[in-house]
């Protein structure tokens, strides 16, 4: 799997070591935790003035300061402190601390009650967003953020993107989102067997500088390859040929001399493969006036109207809780509308796919008795054949799915879901899980796909590259997107901006 870190933006091109030597103290920022360490600069006052032994809620050097009261050199020293007190404020900015925090909060998309409202009523999503906002607003010296956009709708994707890219100090990212890689980034650290291999520029320059080196050195191993071979027959030809005897002797030395010319080591390519589905009559599926709420009284959305094919290439966005998934089990016909119809063809095949897909399964077995679950009267043969399509094979395939990686347990699901060759594809968040590679080959396989497709993703790259349209839930309807996905994006930008100069 590559790893990218996005490193140092004040120079654009400079050159960052963090592992020759340094020792980070930094904020780290993960999915389920925000520690603050020495460096960030916000320690209270009294704590770094006085050996770290007053905490936040102690009053000790307020108090220390009213007994020198009526002392002239007391005051003189209170006045001292109390302009020191306002540079520091000063430096950390708490006069615009407040419309700072606000700014980074409309960003990630909390209205006005929210903010003001207790965490403690938060869902898990929205408590992460609470600690990137910690993150941001503290705005420490090496900030590092672990896939950030995890939890996070598409808008507030790019809401966060546009505020990172300009990022004062130092951030490490680690992240599976292609394009946003590629707009924070200005360096990449790839992880490959066992070392960091460090490249300058943004995601997509990483993997063409790659392509590049890896062309070159295999050149390089096939002539020194071809070099050697010819070298060696010439040897094993003359051997014994005493006239030529000093010349073998030669050609065994060079040869001993020659230098190793590592071959390029081929990472583990992922491919899916996805059947087609044979004709079907259309429309496949279509949504007729429907209206949604799970409470009557107040619907999610109303009167929608759309319908789906076989070329179909939907993109459905919008922020949490708008209604995606709800609108999805509508068409999965899980759920009914208050009003109006989804009809769908009586022969239609749909396969639903989500970040939880691989929980379906059994994981004491294997792969292929998985499936067999799934399937009965499958021979294994057929079966194992099928997995292999999606590289699960040899002893891979008869591992119990306890000890595959998250990855390998994704292409198990999707060998699952087009068993059934699907006429449409239905994806929940599919990319949460899955590495680039695997994301890549996901892509590639829809684009290849002759179905219909419908994906709820915050993966700007992943919806550009598969959809050809975009539906946007939110405000209590459902309407088709007038522009293309960049159009949407910067509408986004701008709206998000607005709001925060608003608040
Ligand atoms: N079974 C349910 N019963 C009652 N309310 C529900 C149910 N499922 C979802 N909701 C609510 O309906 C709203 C829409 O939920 P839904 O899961 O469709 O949103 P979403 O757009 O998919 O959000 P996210 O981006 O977080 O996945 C939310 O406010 C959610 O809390
Ligand atoms: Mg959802």
């Amino acid at each position: 799997m590559s790893i990218g870190f996005a490193l140092d933006h004040t120079g654009g091109g400079a050159s960052v070591t963090p592992f020759h030597g340094e020792t980070f103290c930094p904020l780290y920022c993960n999915t389920s935790t925000c520690v603050v360490h020495d460096g960030s600069g916000l320690k209270p006052q009294a704590e770094e003035e006085e050996g770290g032994e007053a905490t936040p809620s102690d009053g000790g050097g307020a108090a220390a300061a009213e007994d020198d009261g009526d002392d002239a050199a007391g005051v003189a020293a209170d006045e001292a402190k109390l302009s020191e007190i306002y540079g520091r404020l000063g430096q950390i900015g708490a006069a615009s601390a407040e419309a700072r925090a606000a700014t980074i909060l409309s960003g990630l998309g909390f209205s006005t009650e929210v903010q003001n409202g207790p965490t403690s009523a938060l869902s898990g999503g929205w408590r992460m967003r609470v600690s990137i906002a910690g993150a941001l607003f503290i705005e420490p010296d090496v900030l590092m953020l672990d896939e950030p956009t995890n939890h996070l709708d598409l808008e507030a994707v790019i809401w966060l993107q546009e505020y990172l890219k300009t990022y004062p100090k130092t951030l490490l990212l680690v992240s599976h989102d292609r394009q946003f890689l590629n707009e924070v980034s200005t360096d990449i650290i790839h992880f490959l067997s066992k070392k960091l291999h460090y490249y300058k520029g943004d995601y997509d320059t990483f993997v063409n500088v790659r392509t590049e080196l890896a062309k070159n050195q295999r050149r390089a191993y096939e002539a020194s390859a071809a070099k050697k071979a010819h070298m060696q027959e010439f040897i094993d030809k003359f051997r014994s040929n005493a006239k030529r005897a000093s010349l073998v002797q030669s050609r065994i030395k060079a040869l001993e001399k020659m230098e190793d010319v590592e071959d390029v080591e081929d990472e583990a390519k992922v491919t899916i493969h996805l059947p087609e589905p044979g004709p079907i009559g259309r429309p496949i599926v279509q949504i007729e006036g429907v209206t949604f709420g799970y409470d009557a009284r107040n619907p999610l959305f109303s009167n929608v109207h759309f319908g789906v094919d076989l070329d179909s290439r939907v993109g459905i966005v919008g922020p949490n809780g708008a209604g995606k998934s709800t609108l999805l089990n509508l068409i999965l016909d899980k759920l009914r509308p208050l009003s109006g119809e989804v009809r769908r063809n009586p022969n239609l095949r749909i396969a639903h796919f989500t970040q939880h897909a691989a929980e379906q399964f059994d994981y004491r077995l294997n792969s292929v008795d998985n499936m067999i679950k799934l399937f009965p009267g499958v021979q294994e043969q057929e079966m194992r054949k099928f997995l292999g399509r999606f590289d699960i094979s040899g002893p891979l395939a008869l591992r119990p799915l306890k000890f595959l990686s998250g990855g390998q347990k994704s292409r198990v699901a999707f060998a699952k879901l087009a068993w059934s060759k699907p006429h449409v594809v239905i994806m929940d968040e599919p990319t949460n899980h899955l590495d680039l590679e695997t994301i890549e080959a996901l892509i590639l396989a829809l684009q290849a796909f002759k179905g219909g497709v419908m994906i709820v993703s915050h993966d700007q790259h992943f919806i550009n590259k598969v959809c050809s349209e975009l539906w946007v839930v939110g405000s209590g309807e459902v309407v088709k997107y007038p522009g293309e996905f960049d159009d949407y994006k910067n509408e986004q930008i701008a709206k998000r901006k607005a709001a925060g100069a608003s608040l």
